[in-house]
C-alpha cells in the first residue's frame, strides 16, 4: 500500500512516520505496517496539540529531547488495547475443565497456583481468569495471577477495576451479581469485587526486556499480543515462555495466532491452546 500524505491540521510526512514506527518497534517489538499511517496520525495528533507543537517533525524532535516525559505517552498512544471479559470463552472453559482438575492433582502438596496474563490491557483478561479460578478451586488454595502490560494507562484502569456498564452487558446476571458491585463514585460504572483484586498483581513489563520473575508459572495467557510482533520475536518470546513454565504446563494465545513452525517446545492441545512438551 502506498502511503498518502494528506493536508491536515498538523503536517505528518512519511519520514515522520518512519522515525516514529522505528522507535516503537525498537522499544516494544510492535511492527507498524504502512496501513497504520492514519492511525498514528489520529492517536498522536492529540499529543502534538497538547504540547503546542506545530507539526510531527517537531513532535519527533520533542520525543528525542524529552524521552523521560514523553516516551511513555507515545507508547501509551500507539498500543492497541482491545479486550473484553471472557474474550475467547473456550480458553476459560478449558481452564475450568482440563487445567484446574489436573492442577488440583499435580499441585496438591503445595496448594499453590501461579498464572501470568502477559499483555493484560485494561484487566478484563486477568479478572476473567480470577473468576474462573475462584469459582472452581477450593478456598484454601493459594492462587496468584501476575498481570502485566507495557501501557501504563491501561494498567491503571486494570488495577482500579472500574468499568462502564457497556463493558459488562454480555456477562450473565449470575456473574455480575457474584463478582461486581455498583461503583460508589460513578453511577454508570461497576467495580470488580476486592476478592478478585486480592489475587492479582498488576505490573508494568515490556515483553522485549528482561523479566524479573523467577518462579515458574502453571499457566501463561499471552493472547492477541504476538500478532503485533515479527516471526523472530514471536519465536524468541515462545521460547522464553517455555522456560518460565512448569513442566507440561499451558500457554494460551490469541484467536489469529499460532506457534506452528515458530516454536517446537509446545504441542497444540485445543484451539490456540498449547502445552509444553517436557
Ligand atoms: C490487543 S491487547 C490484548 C489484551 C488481552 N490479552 C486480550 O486478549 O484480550 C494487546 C496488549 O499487548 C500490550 N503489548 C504490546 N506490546 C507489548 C510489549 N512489548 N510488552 C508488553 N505488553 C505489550 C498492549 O499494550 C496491549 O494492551
Amino acid at each position: 500500500m502506498a502511503i498518502v500524505e494528506k493536508e491536515r491540521e498538523f503536517k505528518f510526512t512519511v519520514d515522520d512516520f518512519n522515525v516514529l514506527r522505528k522507535l516503537s518497534n525498537t522499544y516494544s517489538g510492535i511492527q507498524v505496517p504502512d496501513e497504520r499511517f492514519d492511525m498514528f496520525y489520529s492517536r498522536l495528533s492529540k499529543r502534538v496539540r497538547k504540547l503546542g507543537l506545530r507539526d510531527f517533525k517537531e513532535y519527533c524532535q520533542y520525543l528525542n529531547n524529552h524521552p523521560d516525559d514523553e516516551f511513555t505517552e507515545f507508547i501509551n498512544a500507539i498500543t492497541t488495547n482491545l479486550t473484553s471479559f471472557f474474550r475467547e470463552q473456550h480458553h476459560f472453559d478449558y481452564l475450568r475443565d482440563v487445567v484446574i482438575p489436573e492442577l488440583l492433582m499435580r499441585n496438591k502438596a503445595t496448594k499453590q497456583i501461579r498464572i501470568w496474563s502477559a499483555g493484560c490491557s485494561t484487566g478484563e483478561e486477568p479478572y476473567s481468569i480470577a473468576m474462573t479460578m475462584l469459582e472452581n478451586m477450593p478456598a484454601d488454595w493459594d492462587i496468584k495471577i501476575l498481570a502485566t502490560d507495557l501501557d501504563t494507562n491501561v494498567l491503571q484502569t486494570a488495577s482500579d477495576g472500574i468499568y462502564t456498564q457497556d463493558r459488562v452487558t454480555d456477562l450473565s446476571p449470575d456473574i455480575l451479581k457474584r463478582w461486581f458491585m455498583k461503583s460508589k463514585s460513578s453511577p454508570n460504572h461497576v467495580k470488580v469485587k476486592s476478592e478478585l483484586q486480592q489475587i492479582i498483581q498488576f505490573k508494568q513489563l515490556n515483553l522485549m526486556q528482561e523479566w524479573p520473575m523467577k518462579t515458574p508459572f502453571d499457566v501463561i495467557f499471552c493472547r492477541n499480543v504476538l500478532i503485533y510482533f515479527d516471526r523472530e520475536t514471536k519465536a524468541t518470546l515462545a521460547k522464553r515462555y517455555a522456560k518460565l513454565l512448569v513442566s507440561k504446563s499451558w500457554l494460551f494465545i490469541g484467536h489469529s495466532e499460532s506457534l506452528n513452525q515458530i516454536c517446537n517446545e509446545f504441542e497444540l492441545v485445543a484451539t490456540t491452546s498449547y502445552r509444553k512438551n517436557t
